[in-house]
């Protein structure tokens, strides 16, 4: 018998067709998330679950997979599985961490340079015919070379933006609960404490993980730190940052523009003040969508999956203590 699986979207085929050719898959059609019903349905009688960011796997969808072995999730950041209910379950849960490292830095720099440069309200004035001739002081915005960048969380993603901003000649410091001498060594960027980084840099931007200690990191009181003249970037997740203490600092002048991979909530309703701030870029969540990134994470999610259901230990597993809590 082959083992049970649901798969919450369609995701490349280079992902699908492995797990399709080893189990029963059950495919949600949807181009939104299956709602919460339906994946407690779908749950009840699977061994593996396939799932993505948009899927919350919380206690209760645990609980409800009374055979699952294995979650595997086509994404890095794991904040909407609950980690401690599966590992209390012996479950092990997958992710795909360092092959969206690259895609993710080069589009932190798009959003930065898109900000600083305001790009967006260039194609936006074109558009509505405004170009009437070269302006002396039409869209001014903001030098990239030599400005100060501030990276809070030095991991992958954060130290492959490093690299980058190296080619801009930029000063780079960063802050992470873990210093990382390797890296400074490596890379010349400086540690600075949480305060310091956020009133020195000209850009600051986040790639942490989403836990209990990076919630609303970035609130009212950090944004006041920072420079009337400086700019957020986050790629890392929405509720890392005060959406609320946001639309304030953008409004009012706290710092001068913002460029938003990820918010809270999301997605964002159109008509959420964020969305029609002029100093302020948002995307849909994109920082790893190029064809090979998402193949790639396509092909780990299902390596991963595979892995667990036949009982071995997870290539890519976000809760190793699965199995020394087992041992
Ligand atoms: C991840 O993998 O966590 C990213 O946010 C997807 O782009």
């Amino acid at each position: 018998m082959k083992p049970v699986v649901f798969v919450t979207r369609r995701i490349p085929e280079v992902g699908l067709s492995p797990v399709r050719e080893a189990c029963q898959m059950r495919l949600w059609e949807g181009e939104l998330p299956p709602p919460k019903d339906v994946l407690l349905r779908e749950v009840a009688d699977c061994d593996g679950l396939l799932c993505l960011l948009t899927d919350p796997i919380d206690a209760e969808v645990i609980a409800a997979g009374a055979r699952l072995r294995v979650i595997s999730q086509m994404a890095v950041g794991v904040d909407n599985i609950d980690l401690k209910a599966a590992t209390a379950r012996g479950i092990p849960v997958g992710h795909t961490p360092g092959v969206l490292t690259e895609a993710t830095a080069d589009f932190t720099f798009a959003l930065l340079m898109a900000a600083a440069r305001r790009v967006p309200e260039g194609v936006d004035y074109v558009r509505a015919g405004k170009w009437r001739t070269w302006e002396p002081m039409g869209l001014l915005g903001m030098d990239i070379w030599q400005a100060t960048l501030g990276i809070i969380g030095l991991g992958r993603i954060g130290a492959a933006v490093a690299r980058r901003a190296r080619g801009f000649a930029m000063r780079i410091l960063y802050y992470d609960p873990a210093r990382r001498p390797d890296l400074e060594a490596e890379l010349g960027v400086e540690y600075a404490e949480l305060d310091d980084l956020l009133a020195q840099s000209d850009f600051v931007t986040l790639h942490c993980p989403l836990n209990a200690e990076t919630y609303h990191l970035i609130d009212e009181r950090a944004l006041r730190r920072m420079k009337p003249t400086a700019i957020l970037i986050n790629a890392a997740r929405g509720p890392v940052v005060d959406t609320a203490a946001l639309v304030r600092a953008l409004s009012e002048g706290w710092i001068r523009a913002a460029a938003l991979d990820v918010t809270d909530p999301e997605p964002i309703p159109p008509d959420h003040p964020l969305v029609s701030l002029p100093n302020c870029v948002v995307v849909p969540h994109i920082a790893s969508a190029t064809v090979a990134t998402r193949e790639r994470m396509a092909t780990m999610a299902a390596e991963n999956l595979l892995a667990g259901l036949r009982g071995e230990r997870l290539p890519y597993c976000a809760n190793p203590d699965v199995y020394t809590a087992r041992a």
